[in-house]
């Protein structure tokens, strides 16, 4: 038997929204992947196995073939360069914005202002091109508090409700992308696994269509 397909996906959002596009062509996990404490899943499709990783680490896995294929988020794609992968399919699911916040009265002109991201590279890309010079800082989560406590003028961060953003006294002030993930697939996996990827591909983005 050949070896089984492997697609990684993030716990939360990405699971949840992912899981319904995967039933309608028969592949369920057969554990609940919350509860389960195994990082890699079986399927109700016997050639088709689930691994759980972090969302930040889907491309890792997919580009270095440790998955065939993988969704991630793409603001994940863009801070990392998507180096390595195709990325066949918007699934339009975990939809969001990437925005630039801040206090509504923070002064835009003057001082070099702070910035306080986990997206370093997208910022300082986005910064560049309109030629403001700023600081970045960088940090790994709950980014909405840094110009709270004075560490930083603005942030830049995902917003879909922007009830994060207003429970913290923020508004947003700049659009920067719009965000969805995608269905990534390892270069090599593609072509030698052509034959069984292309339809299982094709199936998926019909699904998303379909509910999009
Ligand atoms: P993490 O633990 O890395 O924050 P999430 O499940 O929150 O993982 O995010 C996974 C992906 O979902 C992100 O890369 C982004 O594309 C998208 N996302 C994040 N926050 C939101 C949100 N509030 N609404 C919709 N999509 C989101
Ligand atoms: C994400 C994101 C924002 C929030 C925006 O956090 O980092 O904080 O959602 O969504 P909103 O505009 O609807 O409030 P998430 O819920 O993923 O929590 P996390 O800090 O665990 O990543
Ligand atoms: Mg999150």
């Amino acid at each position: 038997m050949t070896e089984k397909l492997t697609l990684a996906l993030s716990k939360g959002r990405i699971l949840d929204q992912t899981l319904p596009l995967l039933s309608p062509l028969g592949i369920e996990p057969l554990e609940d992947p919350e509860e389960s404490r195994n990082l890699v899943l079986p399927t109700t499709n016997a050639s088709v196995r689930l691994i759980i990783v972090r969302a930040t680490d889907v491309p890792t896995y997919v580009a270095y073939g440790g998955a065939d294929l993988g969704v991630a988020g793409k603001d994940v794609l863009m801070e990392q360069g998507g180096h390595g992968l195709y990325e066949p399919v918007d699934l339009g699911i975990a939809r969001c914005r990437l925005m630039v916040a801040g206090h509504p009265d923070v002064s835009l002109t003057g001082r070099r202002l702070r910035v306080a991201t986990k997206f370093v590279n997208i910022t300082r890309r986005y910064f560049a091109d309109k030629g403001r010079q700023v600081d970045l800082i960088k940090l790994y989560g709950s980014m909405e508090l840094a110009p709270l406590v004075g560490l930083s003028d603005l942030i830049v961060d995902l917003v879909d409700t922007g009830n994060t953003l207003r429970a913290n006294g923020l508004e947003p002030l700049e659009h920067i992308a719009d965000i969805s993930s995608r269905l990534v697939v390892n270069k090599a996996s593609m072509k030698l696994r052509h034959r069984e990827l292309k339809p299982l591909i094709g199936r998926i983005a019909e699904t998303a269509n379909e509910r999009a």
